[in-house]
């Protein structure tokens, strides 16, 4: 049993479509009458053996398709947060993409409202908080990002914030400022994928641009020292997922995660899974391919678990929650 187990963790860096198993993509097919272009669940799996961000992407949009009604979107992360509760997570900030699903007709109502039904019982069955991060796909048109921001203005009920996801290089964040500003005005709190394959500049960019509070990976944002500086003197958070990296090929080898030196430069950096479905591990299982490969004792990873409490998006209350129980963790009997 893993070390970490019931250490409380909390995601900042999920995708709600990245949770979707093939079992699950299959019997979803099944109930909506559509076919996936895989004749099984292994061949699905066998698919994925991504060799960038955009590989994974292809296939990432190609089985979201089976998603069509309020119900898909409750099972889809119902089955998510029941596997990671077992796996000590207290609390996640669930990104969603609603263009991969408006476009096909799906209704941004039944999006917003079957993701927000399962975490209603995740709270009260599991005990797991948490709110709903809408985000906007980088490589569609930006006019298409502020007709979904008018949908999201109509539930501000349902959402904590906007991101911005999607093919990176060749998209940077900048067309999207106007949008950006306006989900301030609404009272969104902002965040955005930046500096995952794109160079440390694209960091940057998102940050005067979006004005986000949190960057998305951001690990190439090593090789700019000033940035690095700015970082640390701001405590941007940085939502970094190691077994994405591996898996889109963004580090050759876990051993040699920058992880280590960003915690060494004063980051505040937490661990996350992105796309869990596709890239070999819930939240706990990240903890464990980290320790296997780079080391993690008790204290780093603590620490890990507070930046991801400090950076995230839960009342104040909740946060000295989660820090005592860090810290319980941490000092007591597990
Ligand atoms: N959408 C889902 N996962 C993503 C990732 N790792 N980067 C950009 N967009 C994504
Ligand atoms: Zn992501």
């Amino acid at each position: 049993m893993s070390r970490f187990r019931t250490l409380p963790k909390v995601e900042l860096h999920l995708h709600a479509e990245g949770t979707l198993e093939p079992e699950l993509a299959f019997a979803l097919a099944r109930r909506n009458g559509i076919e996936l272009p895989f004749a099984s669940e292994a061949e699905l799996r066998a698919a994925y053996d991504f060799t960038d961000l955009q590989s994974f992407l292809d296939l990432y949009y190609a089985t979201t398709a089976v998603l069509w009604t309020r119900r898909d979107f409750d099972d889809l992360l119902w089955a998510y947060l029941q596997r990671s509760a077992e796996q000590g997570l207290q609390h996640v900030e669930v990104f969603f993409d609603p263009q991969a699903h408006t476009v096909r007709g799906v209704a941004f109502t039944d999006i917003v409202d079957g993701l927000g039904d399962a975490l209603t019982r995740a709270r009260t069955e599991l005990g797991i908080t948490g709110g709903l991060i809408m985000c906007f796909l980088r490589d569609r048109p930006v006019t298409e990002a502020a007709r979904t921001l008018d949908e999201a203005a109509t539930r501000l009920d349902a959402l904590l914030g906007v991101g911005l996801d999607s093919a990176e290089v060749g998209f940077p964040p900048g067309p999207f400022a106007e949008v950006f500003a306006r989900a301030a005005q609404l009272g969104l709190r902002r965040v955005a994928h930046a500096g995952e394959e794109a160079p440390a500049s694209s960091v940057l960019e998102a940050l005067d641009t979006l004005g986000v509070e949190r960057i998305d990976h951001g690990v190439r944002a090593l090789d700019d020292p000033h940035l690095v500086e700015r970082l640390v003197r701001e405590e941007i958070p940085l939502t970094v997922c190691p077994l994405s990296n591996l898996r889109l090929r963004v580090v050759d080898d876990l051993a040699r995660h920058p992880l280590p030196a960003m915690l060494a430069a004063g980051l505040k950096v937490s661990l996350h899974s992105d796309d869990p479905a596709y890239f070999g591990g819930y939240v706990g299982d990240t903890f464990d391919a980290v320790a296997r490969s780079l080391g993690l004792d008790d204290e780093t990873a603590a620490l890990l678990s507070r930046n991801a409490v400090a950076g995230s998006f839960a009342t104040a209350e909740r946060k000295t929650e989660l820090l005592t129980a860090i810290e319980r963790w941490l000092t007591g009997p597990r």
